[in-house]
């Protein structure tokens, strides 16, 4: 076997590629990198560490073991940054900042010298935008995430974030909790390294990537704090030695069978809205769609297995102790693709025929004792909707699965946040909310669906009720909550037609969102409808002039691959 190129591939150009060559390896030297290393396979490790990203605060010591693992199966390691997407630092949401890491990501893969790569990534936007990166570039890569918080404890509870967050916020909307103890329960939800401890956008995205073969096997779950953790970080770095010399692409491993295998196990894990969108865009990169009808079809033949907040009880600390993805994707395994090769080199089903030691079955339950019959995910069709919108009936009150209602409408989310409120809104506990111009083009696309609770209603009692938008959720949040509506109401869809009083009907069982205004209304309410204004430069302006809506994973457009032949 020939060894890959390793630091003497893709040289500067100043058209004399031994001058190149011979600059490259000077200044290469000046790093005190000796000879016979520089001459070993390359291994990338693109980091993105930030004093902006807590979620990433172990990348140091994963770097560290990245490279112990490269050394010791005899590669050079070489970590480089990117940028690094903090969840809650960003502003206005870290959304329209996933495609601009990944751009960065790609375009530095395809840029050094590298024959393979280990991604390092953890919060919500950043395994998705290193995935995407990865999979325009095609050079072998692993992903390696930053793992799971561990739960703090408040007065003999559990607590993880986000989802008991959003649990302490509402009691203390509706009064039932008060300044102080806020503030106590403040210090207590996030009380590790780590990315956020329940099955939210993370967790979700950490999982699925190991489905779709992109990890190595077993790691996705392994808490940030754990020893294994930084196994599992060596191994990454001795198996980006072996794709470095073997190489197996993203494209060989990210195919419509293994997208379909991760969608599959998004659907049992009860998982993030959110992960549709990321999912979906890393396949775009490379051409690959899975329609809608078949999305749904999916969900309705897969079970929820895994139970864990915000859908069931436990958190990612006993996903981990009870056996992991291994033991989700063992129960599904008649369901799945499984010729799939992963980045170990192995099939899907050579890795599920290993046998497990042990699994707890209160946290990952048979295929035959499931959390719920149907998946966790579907998509909404309709006159309100008519490219889609996004459910999630798992974290759904099913008494509001079939409802009528009267729309009680928000501009925006400054409209939101000025009346929601207002002891004058007219409000009552059947109507359904409903936000515009919170998607890609209106706003980014915040995770603002999870809209609040009226303060009048929350104190009367009340839990939940239908809640409408173009906008997504944090994957930590639950509740009767459509998103994603498409097209959104920025780019005139059907949302921003929607005024106070109309009707609007929900009915999960024939995945249906619909307004019930008459079409010729809904049209002549359009014909009148402005664009709200644009960005005029920079990144902001690129991203509204290219985004796509979400059913095409609100990628740039110039971004995504050609279907494969
Ligand atoms: Fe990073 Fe939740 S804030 S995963």
């Amino acid at each position: 076997m020939s060894e890959p190129p390793g630091l003497d591939g893709g040289l500067t150009n100043y058209g004399d590629r031994d001058f190149a060559r011979y600059l490259r390896r000077s200044m290469a030297r000046s790093m005190g990198i000796s000879t016979e290393l520089l001459n070993k396979p390359v291994v990338g490790i693109a980091i993105s560490p930030s004093g902006f990203n807590n979620c990433h605060r172990t990348m140091p010591e994963l770097t560290e073991a990245v490279s112990r693992g490269v050394l010791a199966a005899g590669g050079l390691p070489r970590a480089f940054p990117t940028i690094s997407l903090g969840e809650v630092f960003l502003n206005p949401t870290s959304m329209v900042f996933r495609n601009l890491m990944s751009m960065d990501v790609e375009e530095m893969i395809r840029a050094q010298p590298m024959d393979a790569v280990v991604l390092i990534g953890g919060c919500d936007k950043t395994v998705p935008a290193q995935l995407m990166g990865a999979a325009s570039a095609d050079r072998p890569a692993i992903q390696l995430v930053t793992g799971p918080m561990m739960t703090g404890r408040y007065k003999g509870e559990r607590l993880g974030a986000c989802t008991d967050c959003r649990r302490f916020w509402a009691k203390f909307r509706a009064g039932e909790v008060d300044r102080d103890e806020i503030e106590q329960v403040e210090g207590r939800l996030a009380v590790t390294a780590g990315t956020c401890a329940v099955m939210g956008t993370a967790s979700t995205m950490a999982c699925i990537t190991e489905a779709l073969g992109m990890a190595l096997p077993g790691t996705a779950a392994i808490p940030a704090v754990d020893a294994q953790r930084l196994v599992a970080a060596e191994e990454s770095g001795k198996a980006a030695v072996r794709l470095a010399r073997d190489p197996i692409r993203p494209s060989e491993i990210i195919t419509t069978e293994s997208v379909e295998n991760a969608f599959r196990l998004l659907m049992s894990l009860g998982g993030s809205t959110n992960a549709i969108l990321h999912l979906t865009a890393v396949a775009g990169r490379l051409g690959i769609r899975i329609p809608f009808a078949r999305l749904n079809a999916i969900s309705d033949e897969t079970p929820v297995l895994v139970d864990l907040k915000p859908v069931g009880e436990g958190y990612m600390e006993d996903m981990y102790a009870a056996g992991g993805v291994g033991a989700v994707l063992r129960e599904l395994k008649g369901l799945l693709h499984l010729d799939c090769i992963g980045v170990d080199g192995r099939t899907l089903g050579e890795r599920l025929s290993e046998p497990l030691p042990w699994v707890d079955r209160k946290v990952v339950r048979t295929f035959d004792d499931p959390v719920s019959r149907v998946g966790g995910l579907i998509v909404l069709s309709g006159t309100l909707a008519p490219e889609g919108a996004m459910f999630k009936r798992a974290a759904a009150t099913p008494a509001l699965f079939e409802a009528e209602g009267r729309a009680v409408v928000f501009e925006n989310l400054e409209d939101l946040s000025r009346r929601i409120d207002d002891p004058a809104l007219d409000v009552e506990r059947n109507d359904i909310l409903v936000l515009k111009n919170a998607g890609p083009n209106g706003a980014g696309m915040p995770e603002a669906g999870y809209l609040p609770i009226p303060a009048k209603l929350a104190r009367a009692g009340v839990k939940d009720m239908v809640r409408i938008s173009d906008a997504r959720m944090s994957g930590t949040a639950y509740g009767t909550i459509v998103l994603h509506t498409a097209p959104e109401a920025a780019v005139g869809g059907p949302l921003a037609a929607v005024r106070n009083g109309d009707r609007i009907r929900l009915s999960v069982s024939r995945k249906r969102i619909d307004l019930l205004v008459d079409d010729n209304e809904i049209r002549r309410r359009l014909a009148d409808w402005v664009p709200p204004p644009r960005p005029t430069r920079g990144y902001g302006k690129l991203f509204r002039n290219t985004v796509l809506q979400a059913p095409y994973g609100c990628d740039l457009d110039f971004l995504v691959g050609e279907t494969p032949s």
